[in-house]
């Protein structure tokens, strides 16, 4: 077990409204847990207390135990390390957070030189290294372009080369499909199928789809209104789901392969929406 949540509560004394109700889940080595529900439900929420990026009025308890020492509570300066190394979030929209006066190159380079200590030259080439691993066409071409010259998708496998040339123990993506088409979600899912299987790293993959998640997710947590109403293995979640709320979300769910299929039949790839 690779990091282990119990009672995790964010509330907000500006309002007194209690946000996450108490979220506990584990995961393990080279395992997916997946966070599904709702927006507004607390997903967000809860990865970003666990990591310190929550606004600092708002109040976080419990227990996040990364291998074995509470990161709740933790001073600023130890949680951005572990941010760096240890734990890499890939945030919700993380196709803008790219900054569009810089190329791709220059920032994949900048966050390596400075979260793992390596020269200029060694960043360069592990820039394109990580590129090449998502079997992204020519790198040494990307990494030359603004981000307004790359699409979404594109951007999206950038932001998952810097996760992976990080080599983190967890990498947290947050909601990393909701963007794209259904054509780019279905391959940015088989990606962070590959991924795990290619570094062994253990996956936090938020989504509000239970489709999206299906082919990837060993372990679900189901929430609502900042609470977890169902958690246990996907195989469970699926074959015998206990809650109404976990039931809807299974009837709703959309079926990447299908529309997938749907799309080329149409012979129509460009802008199908999954939803
Ligand atoms: N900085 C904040 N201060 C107070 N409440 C917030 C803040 N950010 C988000 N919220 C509230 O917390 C709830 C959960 O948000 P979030 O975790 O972003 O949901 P999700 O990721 O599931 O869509 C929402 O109701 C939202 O309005
Ligand atoms: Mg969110």
């Amino acid at each position: 077990m690779i990091l282990e949540l119990k009672n995790v509560v964010v509330n907000d004394p500006r309002s007194n409204e209690v946000i996450v109700h108490g979220s506990s889940f584990i995961v393990r080595k080279n395992t997916c847990l997946s966070i599904v529900g709702e927006s507004g439900s607390g997903k967000s929420m809860t990865t970003k207390a666990i990591l310190g990026l929550t606004n600092p009025w708002l109040k976080i308890s419990g227990t996040a135990k990364y291998k074995g020492k509470n990161l709740i509570g933790l001073k600023q300066s130890e949680l951005r390390k572990i941010r760096g190394k240890n734990i890499c979030m890939i945030p919700q929209y993380a196709m803008t957070s790219f900054d569009p006066l810089y190329t791709i190159g220059y920032q994949m380079i900048e966050t390596f030189v400075e979260n793992l200590g390596i020269s200029k030259e060694e960043s360069k080439k592990l820039a394109i290294e990580s590129l090449d691993k998502m079997l992204i066409n020519n790198p040494e071409e990307v990494i030359k372009k603004y981000p307004h010259q790359l699409s979404g998708g594109m951007l999206q496998r950038c932001m998952i080369a810097i996760a992976i040339a990080m080599k983190p123990d967890i990498i947290i993506a947050d909601e990393p499909t909701t963007a794209l088409d259904s054509i780019n979600q279905r391959e940015v899912v088989e990606e962070f199928k590959r991924l795990r299987d290619v570094t062994g790293t253990s996956l936090i993959f938020i989504s509000h789809d239970l489709g999206v998640v299906q082919s990837l997710a060993d372990d679900i947590l189901v929430m609502k209104n900042g609470e977890c109403v169902e958690y246990g293995t996907a195989k469970k979640i699926f074959e015998n789901p206990q809650h109404e709320y976990t039931k809807y979300l299974i009837d709703t769910r959309v079926s990447l392969t299908e529309s997938f299929i749907k799309a080329m039949e149409k012979g129509d790839t460009d802008d199908v929406c999954a939803g």
